[in-house]
Protein backbone atom coordinates (compact mmCIF):
# COMPACT_ATOMS: atom_id res chain seq x y z
CA UNK A 1 0.00 0.00 0.00
CA UNK A 2 1.97 3.21 -1.31
CA UNK A 3 0.13 5.71 0.21
CA UNK A 4 -0.26 3.94 3.68
CA UNK A 5 3.75 3.89 3.44
CA UNK A 6 4.39 7.95 3.31
CA UNK A 7 3.40 10.49 5.46
CA UNK A 8 0.22 11.71 7.13
CA UNK A 9 0.72 14.75 4.68
CA UNK A 10 0.84 11.93 1.65
CA UNK A 11 -2.41 10.51 2.96
CA UNK A 12 -4.20 13.70 3.12
CA UNK A 13 -2.98 14.15 -0.59
CA UNK A 14 -4.47 10.83 -1.20
CA UNK A 15 -7.56 11.96 -0.07
CA UNK A 16 -7.85 14.86 -2.01
CA UNK A 17 -6.60 13.53 -4.94
CA UNK A 18 -9.18 10.93 -5.21
CA UNK A 19 -11.87 13.48 -4.56
CA UNK A 20 -11.37 15.84 -6.77
CA UNK A 21 -10.59 13.48 -9.49
CA UNK A 22 -13.90 11.44 -8.63
CA UNK A 23 -15.76 14.97 -8.78
CA UNK A 24 -14.16 15.58 -12.60
CA UNK A 25 -14.30 11.76 -14.27
CA UNK A 26 -17.42 9.92 -11.93
CA UNK A 27 -18.06 7.10 -14.26
CA UNK A 28 -19.88 5.76 -10.97
CA UNK A 29 -23.32 5.69 -10.82
CA UNK A 30 -25.09 7.04 -8.05
CA UNK A 31 -26.45 3.84 -6.92
CA UNK A 32 -26.45 1.43 -4.32
CA UNK A 33 -23.60 -1.53 -3.77
CA UNK A 34 -23.51 -3.80 -6.44
CA UNK A 35 -24.85 -6.70 -4.53
CA UNK A 36 -27.21 -5.06 -2.78
CA UNK A 37 -30.53 -7.44 -2.61
CA UNK A 38 -28.22 -10.04 -3.23
CA UNK A 39 -27.69 -13.62 -1.16
CA UNK A 40 -24.31 -12.78 -1.18
CA UNK A 41 -22.23 -9.99 -0.62
CA UNK A 42 -19.13 -8.47 -2.39
CA UNK A 43 -16.73 -6.38 -0.11
CA UNK A 44 -13.06 -4.66 0.26
CA UNK A 45 -10.84 -3.64 1.93
CA UNK A 46 -10.21 -0.53 4.03
CA UNK A 47 -6.75 0.87 4.89
CA UNK A 48 -6.28 4.20 6.14
CA UNK A 49 -9.55 6.00 4.65
CA UNK A 50 -13.05 5.73 3.03
CA UNK A 51 -12.91 6.50 -0.13
CA UNK A 52 -15.49 8.38 -1.52
CA UNK A 53 -16.67 5.60 -3.68
CA UNK A 54 -16.37 3.06 -1.68
CA UNK A 55 -20.21 2.69 -0.68
CA UNK A 56 -20.76 2.96 -4.60
CA UNK A 57 -19.45 -0.75 -5.04
CA UNK A 58 -19.36 -2.62 -1.87
CA UNK A 59 -20.93 -4.05 1.18
CA UNK A 60 -18.52 -5.80 3.20
CA UNK A 61 -15.57 -4.38 4.71
CA UNK A 62 -12.08 -5.86 6.37
CA UNK A 63 -9.13 -3.89 7.39
CA UNK A 64 -6.41 -4.15 5.07
CA UNK A 65 -4.07 -3.99 8.14
CA UNK A 66 -5.90 -2.52 10.88
CA UNK A 67 -6.86 -5.04 12.90
CA UNK A 68 -3.53 -7.02 12.63
CA UNK A 69 -1.89 -7.03 16.01
CA UNK A 70 1.44 -6.07 14.85
CA UNK A 71 -0.64 -2.81 13.52
CA UNK A 72 -2.36 -2.50 16.69
CA UNK A 73 0.46 -2.91 19.31
CA UNK A 74 3.44 -2.26 17.56
CA UNK A 75 4.66 -1.14 20.88
CA UNK A 76 3.67 -3.52 23.95
CA UNK A 77 0.90 -2.29 26.41
CA UNK A 78 0.22 0.66 23.78
CA UNK A 79 -3.03 0.55 21.58
CA UNK A 80 -3.27 1.73 18.20
CA UNK A 81 -6.86 1.20 17.18
CA UNK A 82 -7.20 4.46 14.09
CA UNK A 83 -7.05 2.18 11.04
CA UNK A 84 -9.69 -0.26 12.57
CA UNK A 85 -11.62 2.33 14.40
CA UNK A 86 -11.91 4.15 10.45
CA UNK A 87 -13.28 0.72 9.15
CA UNK A 88 -15.02 -0.83 11.89
CA UNK A 89 -17.10 2.60 12.49
CA UNK A 90 -17.75 2.98 8.61
CA UNK A 91 -19.15 -0.94 8.33
CA UNK A 92 -21.14 -0.66 11.49
CA UNK A 93 -22.65 2.64 10.33
CA UNK A 94 -23.88 1.89 7.00
CA UNK A 95 -24.87 -1.72 8.23
CA UNK A 96 -22.34 -3.43 6.05
CA UNK A 97 -20.38 -7.14 7.83
CA UNK A 98 -17.58 -6.23 9.48
CA UNK A 99 -14.90 -8.64 9.37
CA UNK A 100 -11.48 -8.50 11.50
CA UNK A 101 -8.54 -9.77 9.98
CA UNK A 102 -6.91 -11.11 12.21
CA UNK A 103 -5.97 -12.71 15.72
CA UNK A 104 -3.15 -15.10 15.62
CA UNK A 105 -0.59 -14.84 12.31
CA UNK A 106 3.09 -15.25 11.91
CA UNK A 107 3.05 -12.07 10.03
CA UNK A 108 3.02 -8.54 11.32
CA UNK A 109 2.62 -9.67 14.21
CA UNK A 110 4.63 -7.18 17.27
CA UNK A 111 8.47 -7.60 17.00
CA UNK A 112 8.47 -7.35 20.67
CA UNK A 113 6.15 -10.65 21.07
CA UNK A 114 9.06 -13.43 20.11
CA UNK A 115 11.96 -12.57 22.88
CA UNK A 116 9.14 -12.87 25.86
CA UNK A 117 8.77 -16.19 27.59
CA UNK A 118 6.60 -18.38 26.30
CA UNK A 119 4.08 -17.73 29.79
CA UNK A 120 4.32 -13.93 29.04
CA UNK A 121 3.41 -14.72 25.19
CA UNK A 122 0.50 -16.80 26.64
CA UNK A 123 -0.70 -13.80 28.44
CA UNK A 124 0.05 -11.02 26.08
CA UNK A 125 -1.99 -13.10 23.11
CA UNK A 126 -5.17 -13.45 25.12
CA UNK A 127 -5.26 -9.54 26.20
CA UNK A 128 -5.01 -9.28 22.50
CA UNK A 129 -7.60 -11.27 21.78
CA UNK A 130 -9.78 -10.13 24.51
CA UNK A 131 -9.31 -6.61 23.49
CA UNK A 132 -9.77 -6.60 20.31
CA UNK A 133 -13.01 -8.70 20.60
CA UNK A 134 -14.42 -5.71 23.15
CA UNK A 135 -13.45 -2.94 20.77
CA UNK A 136 -14.82 -4.75 17.68
CA UNK A 137 -17.91 -6.34 19.58
CA UNK A 138 -20.02 -6.48 16.37
CA UNK A 139 -17.50 -7.84 13.96
CA UNK A 140 -19.56 -10.46 11.83
CA UNK A 141 -16.50 -12.95 11.49
CA UNK A 142 -12.87 -12.72 12.28
CA UNK A 143 -10.14 -14.66 10.57
CA UNK A 144 -9.25 -16.13 14.03
CA UNK A 145 -5.85 -17.67 12.07
CA UNK A 146 -4.35 -16.93 8.88
CA UNK A 147 -2.21 -18.50 6.91
CA UNK A 148 -1.24 -21.43 9.32
CA UNK A 149 0.46 -23.63 6.67
CA UNK A 150 2.75 -20.75 5.82
CA UNK A 151 3.14 -18.10 8.76
CA UNK A 152 3.24 -19.82 11.85
CA UNK A 153 3.25 -17.37 15.50
CA UNK A 154 6.47 -17.27 16.85
CA UNK A 155 4.08 -17.84 19.78
CA UNK A 156 3.25 -20.84 18.96
CA UNK A 157 4.51 -22.88 21.95
CA UNK A 158 2.84 -20.11 23.83
CA UNK A 159 -0.88 -21.91 22.67
CA UNK A 160 -0.15 -25.49 22.88
CA UNK A 161 2.39 -26.07 19.77
CA UNK A 162 1.51 -29.01 17.85
CA UNK A 163 0.25 -30.97 20.70
CA UNK A 164 -1.21 -34.32 20.35
CA UNK A 165 -3.44 -33.14 17.15
CA UNK A 166 -0.32 -31.83 15.48
CA UNK A 167 -2.26 -28.61 15.54
CA UNK A 168 -2.67 -27.76 19.00
CA UNK A 169 -1.87 -23.95 18.75
CA UNK A 170 -4.93 -23.72 16.12
CA UNK A 171 -7.23 -25.27 18.39
CA UNK A 172 -6.49 -22.89 21.19
CA UNK A 173 -6.58 -20.08 19.33
CA UNK A 174 -10.27 -20.72 18.43
CA UNK A 175 -11.04 -21.44 21.87
CA UNK A 176 -9.74 -18.03 22.94
CA UNK A 177 -11.70 -16.52 19.65
CA UNK A 178 -14.94 -18.31 20.79
CA UNK A 179 -14.18 -17.28 24.61
CA UNK A 180 -14.24 -13.35 23.69
CA UNK A 181 -15.79 -12.97 20.51
CA UNK A 182 -19.26 -15.50 21.39
CA UNK A 183 -21.04 -13.64 18.35
CA UNK A 184 -18.71 -13.46 15.58
CA UNK A 185 -18.61 -15.80 12.96
CA UNK A 186 -15.01 -17.58 13.50
CA UNK A 187 -12.97 -18.40 10.37
CA UNK A 188 -9.54 -19.98 9.21
CA UNK A 189 -7.79 -17.90 6.79
CA UNK A 190 -5.39 -18.92 3.68
CA UNK A 191 -3.57 -18.88 0.42
CA UNK A 192 -1.91 -21.07 -2.16
CA UNK A 193 -4.67 -24.24 -1.64
CA UNK A 194 -6.55 -23.14 -4.61
CA UNK A 195 -4.99 -25.30 -7.30
CA UNK A 196 -2.45 -27.63 -4.43
CA UNK A 197 -4.08 -30.47 -3.86
CA UNK A 198 -1.65 -31.35 -1.66
CA UNK A 199 -2.16 -27.68 0.58
CA UNK A 200 -5.82 -28.19 0.20
CA UNK A 201 -5.50 -31.40 1.89
CA UNK A 202 -3.74 -29.96 5.20
CA UNK A 203 -6.16 -27.14 5.65
CA UNK A 204 -9.24 -29.31 5.02
CA UNK A 205 -7.39 -31.54 7.83
CA UNK A 206 -7.25 -28.58 10.03
CA UNK A 207 -10.84 -27.24 9.34
CA UNK A 208 -11.84 -30.79 10.37
CA UNK A 209 -10.09 -30.64 13.62
CA UNK A 210 -11.53 -27.65 14.55
CA UNK A 211 -15.57 -28.38 12.95
CA UNK A 212 -15.26 -31.75 15.25
CA UNK A 213 -14.70 -29.35 18.04
CA UNK A 214 -17.20 -27.08 16.92
CA UNK A 215 -14.83 -24.06 16.61
CA UNK A 216 -14.96 -23.31 13.09
CA UNK A 217 -17.77 -21.37 11.07
CA UNK A 218 -15.99 -21.11 7.58
CA UNK A 219 -12.67 -20.92 5.98
CA UNK A 220 -11.44 -18.14 4.01
CA UNK A 221 -9.79 -18.90 0.57
CA UNK A 222 -7.39 -15.56 -0.41
CA UNK A 223 -7.67 -16.16 -4.44
CA UNK A 224 -4.68 -14.13 -4.91
CA UNK A 225 -3.46 -13.63 -8.75
CA UNK A 226 -0.36 -15.21 -8.18
CA UNK A 227 -2.77 -18.20 -7.85
CA UNK A 228 -5.97 -17.55 -9.83
CA UNK A 229 -4.29 -15.98 -12.47
CA UNK A 230 -3.59 -19.45 -13.44
CA UNK A 231 -6.02 -21.10 -12.82
CA UNK A 232 -9.71 -21.93 -15.21
CA UNK A 233 -12.96 -22.41 -14.39
CA UNK A 234 -13.21 -25.92 -14.08
CA UNK A 235 -10.38 -26.35 -11.58
CA UNK A 236 -11.50 -23.50 -9.64
CA UNK A 237 -14.55 -25.44 -9.50
CA UNK A 238 -13.21 -28.48 -8.51
CA UNK A 239 -11.13 -26.72 -5.75
CA UNK A 240 -14.86 -25.15 -4.34
CA UNK A 241 -16.02 -28.80 -4.71
CA UNK A 242 -13.64 -29.94 -2.60
CA UNK A 243 -13.80 -27.54 0.13
CA UNK A 244 -17.36 -27.83 0.01
CA UNK A 245 -17.42 -31.84 1.23
CA UNK A 246 -16.24 -30.02 4.87
CA UNK A 247 -19.29 -28.59 5.49
CA UNK A 248 -18.57 -24.91 6.68
CA UNK A 249 -19.05 -22.03 4.62
CA UNK A 250 -16.45 -21.19 2.27
CA UNK A 251 -15.45 -17.57 1.31
CA UNK A 252 -13.41 -15.32 -1.11
CA UNK A 253 -11.55 -13.69 0.88
CA UNK A 254 -9.09 -11.50 -1.02
CA UNK A 255 -9.50 -11.51 -4.34
CA UNK A 256 -6.97 -10.20 -7.04
CA UNK A 257 -6.53 -11.01 -10.40
CA UNK A 258 -3.74 -9.29 -12.61
CA UNK A 259 -3.64 -11.88 -15.47
CA UNK A 260 -0.57 -9.79 -17.38
CA UNK A 261 -1.63 -6.31 -16.10
CA UNK A 262 -3.89 -5.29 -18.87
CA UNK A 263 -7.20 -4.31 -19.29
CA UNK A 264 -8.44 -7.00 -21.02
CA UNK A 265 -6.39 -9.99 -19.31
CA UNK A 266 -8.01 -8.91 -15.86
CA UNK A 267 -11.55 -8.61 -17.68
CA UNK A 268 -11.26 -12.40 -19.33
CA UNK A 269 -10.03 -13.64 -16.13
CA UNK A 270 -12.67 -12.13 -14.03
CA UNK A 271 -15.51 -13.21 -16.11
CA UNK A 272 -14.07 -16.96 -16.25
CA UNK A 273 -13.60 -17.64 -12.38
CA UNK A 274 -15.98 -15.05 -10.76
CA UNK A 275 -19.14 -16.49 -12.40
CA UNK A 276 -17.78 -19.92 -10.48
CA UNK A 277 -17.73 -18.04 -7.08
CA UNK A 278 -20.72 -16.59 -7.27
CA UNK A 279 -22.43 -19.66 -8.55
CA UNK A 280 -21.42 -22.08 -6.09
CA UNK A 281 -23.46 -23.42 -3.25
CA UNK A 282 -21.36 -23.28 -0.74
CA UNK A 283 -19.79 -19.66 -0.99
CA UNK A 284 -21.54 -17.09 1.41
CA UNK A 285 -19.49 -14.29 0.23
CA UNK A 286 -16.50 -12.23 -1.59
CA UNK A 287 -14.14 -10.02 -0.85
CA UNK A 288 -11.63 -7.93 -3.41
CA UNK A 289 -8.37 -7.18 -1.46
CA UNK A 290 -8.24 -3.62 -2.82
CA UNK A 291 -9.45 -1.81 -6.21
CA UNK A 292 -8.10 1.53 -6.82
CA UNK A 293 -5.30 1.12 -8.79
CA UNK A 294 -1.95 2.73 -7.18
CA UNK A 295 -3.43 1.64 -3.21
CA UNK A 296 -3.48 -1.85 -3.88
CA UNK A 297 -0.96 -4.32 -2.38
CA UNK A 298 -0.37 -5.73 -5.89
CA UNK A 299 0.53 -3.39 -8.80
CA UNK A 300 -1.78 -4.20 -11.61
CA UNK A 301 -4.64 -5.47 -9.50
CA UNK A 302 -6.45 -2.58 -9.20
CA UNK A 303 -10.02 -2.22 -10.83
CA UNK A 304 -10.56 1.61 -10.28
CA UNK A 305 -8.02 4.25 -12.03
CA UNK A 306 -7.90 7.98 -12.03
CA UNK A 307 -11.59 7.81 -10.64
CA UNK A 308 -12.64 5.49 -13.80
CA UNK A 309 -13.83 1.83 -13.55
CA UNK A 310 -11.47 0.10 -15.30
CA UNK A 311 -13.53 -2.75 -17.74
CA UNK A 312 -13.29 -5.65 -14.68
CA UNK A 313 -14.87 -3.27 -12.80
CA UNK A 314 -17.42 -1.97 -14.99
CA UNK A 315 -18.30 -6.14 -15.77
CA UNK A 316 -18.67 -7.25 -12.40
CA UNK A 317 -20.97 -4.76 -10.88
CA UNK A 318 -23.30 -5.60 -13.91
CA UNK A 319 -22.34 -9.28 -13.46
CA UNK A 320 -23.53 -8.75 -9.83
CA UNK A 321 -26.27 -6.70 -9.96
CA UNK A 322 -28.31 -8.78 -12.45
CA UNK A 323 -27.48 -12.64 -11.59
CA UNK A 324 -28.35 -14.23 -8.40
CA UNK A 325 -26.20 -15.99 -6.52
CA UNK A 326 -26.59 -19.47 -5.77
CA UNK A 327 -27.17 -20.45 -2.48
CA UNK A 328 -28.16 -24.33 -3.05
O1 LIG B 1 2.79 1.16 8.56
C1 LIG B 1 4.18 1.03 8.24
C2 LIG B 1 4.84 2.37 8.15
O2 LIG B 1 4.79 3.00 9.40
C3 LIG B 1 6.28 2.18 7.69
O3 LIG B 1 6.85 3.43 7.47
C4 LIG B 1 6.33 1.40 6.40
C5 LIG B 1 7.75 1.09 5.95
O4 LIG B 1 7.77 0.16 4.90
O5 LIG B 1 5.66 0.17 6.56
C6 LIG B 1 4.31 0.31 6.92
O6 LIG B 1 3.77 -0.98 7.07
C7 LIG B 1 3.45 -1.65 5.84
C8 LIG B 1 2.00 -2.07 5.94
O7 LIG B 1 1.64 -2.86 4.83
C9 LIG B 1 1.06 -0.88 5.97
O8 LIG B 1 1.22 -0.14 4.83
C10 LIG B 1 4.34 -2.85 5.71
O9 LIG B 1 5.67 -2.45 5.46
C11 LIG B 1 3.86 -3.72 4.58
O10 LIG B 1 4.60 -4.93 4.57
C12 LIG B 1 2.40 -4.04 4.78
O11 LIG B 1 1.96 -4.86 3.71
C13 LIG B 1 0.74 -5.51 3.92
C14 LIG B 1 0.98 -7.01 3.96
O12 LIG B 1 -0.26 -7.67 4.08
C15 LIG B 1 1.87 -7.42 5.12
O13 LIG B 1 2.06 -8.77 5.08
C16 LIG B 1 -0.19 -5.15 2.79
O14 LIG B 1 -0.54 -3.77 2.87
C17 LIG B 1 -1.47 -5.99 2.86
O15 LIG B 1 -2.24 -5.81 1.71
C18 LIG B 1 -1.08 -7.47 2.97
O16 LIG B 1 -2.26 -8.21 3.08
C19 LIG B 1 -2.05 -9.62 3.16
C20 LIG B 1 -3.13 -10.18 4.07
O17 LIG B 1 -3.11 -9.53 5.31
C21 LIG B 1 -2.96 -11.68 4.22
N1 LIG B 1 -2.92 -12.34 2.93
C22 LIG B 1 -1.96 -11.80 1.98
C23 LIG B 1 -2.18 -10.31 1.79
C24 LIG B 1 -1.27 -9.75 0.72
O18 LIG B 1 0.08 -9.87 1.09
Amino acid sequence: MRFLNGSIGSIFKQMCLAGCVGLIFSSVPASAQMATGKAKFVGNVIAGYVPSEYGTYWNQVTPENGTKWGSVEGTRGSMNWGAADVAYNYAVSKGYKFKMHTLVWGSQEPGWVKNLSSSDQRVEVEQWIKAACARYPKSWAIDVVNEPLHQVPSFKNALGGNGTTGWDWIITSFHLAKQYCPNAKLLMNEYGTENDPSARSKFKAIAKLLKDRNLIDGIGLQSHYFNLDYMNASQMKATLDDYASLGVDIYISELDIVNGGSDAGQLAKYKELFPVMWQHSSVKGITLWGYRSGETWKDGSGLYSNGKERPALTWLKGYVATTNAKTK
